[in-house]
């Protein structure tokens, strides 16, 4: 049990942001390491799909993924700002008769049911008229990753220190937490490997598209995240690479999806382009709990596609562990030495 007790936290991703805020409401004297790097998180368009984004073979982690979704409200209310949750749903579309085919077999498991393309229209009046088929998934919201960490930052005013860690044993605290995302790599050996992530943020009418939109076109995945001031964010690419390269594939590949998807984007203005790495596993599921047999050292890493979704409940499992010194046994399908 540490409570009071010095718990440093490397790594100030969302990931790390999260499970410091929660450690400090609990009375933990914490400090969060930061190499000043933007994490995933400043890339990630922010959906919250934990439908979506899941893999149907992996039950555990489906389960973490929609715990989490159901915090999010309140995580986000808590924070006590904007920071662009909106429950407005997700519209997930399937553009030709073999997107379609795929897409069913996701749908049916999660037992929405189908809608024409005039429905969809109705609700989205953006859209193609070439979307043929879709399913409306209200649960499967989004949040600005920016504005979470903007928000998160100012709970811990005073509390983060620039500081890049290369060796834990720099780390001088009772509790160190290695939420460092693709650095926990070097940090504890364990296996976690980048998977770059090429995003686009397009600027346009506000309004324009009132969904997240999550789409198969012609066999490419894209998805299409509308903020209330114009914003759209689309994304993402998913290669097995290291380099922080925009290729001019990677872009004309998301815009040509994306236009299909939506003509009128056309009209929009492309703002910015980036590239992120987000931190896989071997299993696509997180790292989450003691490493090692002294309990100094506590993971909280891997997150691949779900590092924002997951936040809270990373956060709340983690500070609990901590402060409680009691693991919830939701943390043993995700313990860091599985592999
Ligand atoms: N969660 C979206 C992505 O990883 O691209």
């Amino acid at each position: 049990m540490t409570r009071g007790g010095a718990v440093a936290v490397v790594g100030g991703g969302i990931i790390g942001l999260s499970i410091a805020w929660r450690l400090l409401r609990g009375g933990a004297d914490v400090v969060v390491l930061d190499d000043g790097e933007p994490g995933a998180w400043f890339v990630a368009a922010g959906m919250l799909a934990p439908g979506g984004e899941a893999a149907y073979e992996e039950p555990y982690l489906a389960r973490l993924l929609e715990l989490s979704n159901e915090r999010w409200p309140s995580f986000a209310a808590e924070l006590g700002v904007d920071v662009g949750y909106d429950d407005a749903g997700t519209l997930s579309l399937a553009m030709t008769a073999d997107d379609l085919a795929d897409a069913a077999r996701v749908w049916t498991r999660q037992k929405l049911p189908l809608l024409r393309p005039s429905e969809l229209r109705e609700r989205e009046p953006a859209l193609s008229p070439r979307v043929r088929a879709g399913v409306y998934a209200a649960a499967e919201r989004q949040v600005d990753p920016r504005r979470v960490v903007a928000a998160l930052r100012e709970r811990l005013a005073g509390r983060i220190v620039h500081k890049r860690i290369d060796e834990l044993s720099e780390v001088d605290a009772a509790t160190v937490i290695v939420a460092a995302g693709c650095g926990t790599a070097a940090l504890t050996g364990l296996p976690v490997r980048p998977v770059k992530g090429q995003v686009l943020r397009l600027r346009g009418e506000p309004g324009l598209l009132r969904h997240v939109l999550d789409a198969a076109v012609d066999g490419r995945h894209v998805y299409l995240v509308p903020r209330r001031d114009g914003e759209i964010v689309v994304g993402a690419t998913q290669e097995e690479r290291t380099d922080r390269t925009v290729t001019a594939g990677g872009v004309h590949d998301l815009l040509r999806a994306a236009l299909e998807l939506v003509p009128d984007l056309a009209e929009c203005s492309l703002v910015e382009t980036t590239v992120g790495h987000r931190p896989g596993t071997p299993d696509n599921a997180p790292l989450l709990g003691r490493l090692g047999d002294d309990g100094r050292v506590i993971v909280a890493a891997g997150h691949h596609r779900n590092g924002v979704l997951l936040a809270p409940i990373t956060a709340d499992l983690i500070a609990g562990l901590v402060l409680d010194g009691v693991a919830d046994p939701l943390l043993d399908h995700f313990a860091p030495g599985r592999f």
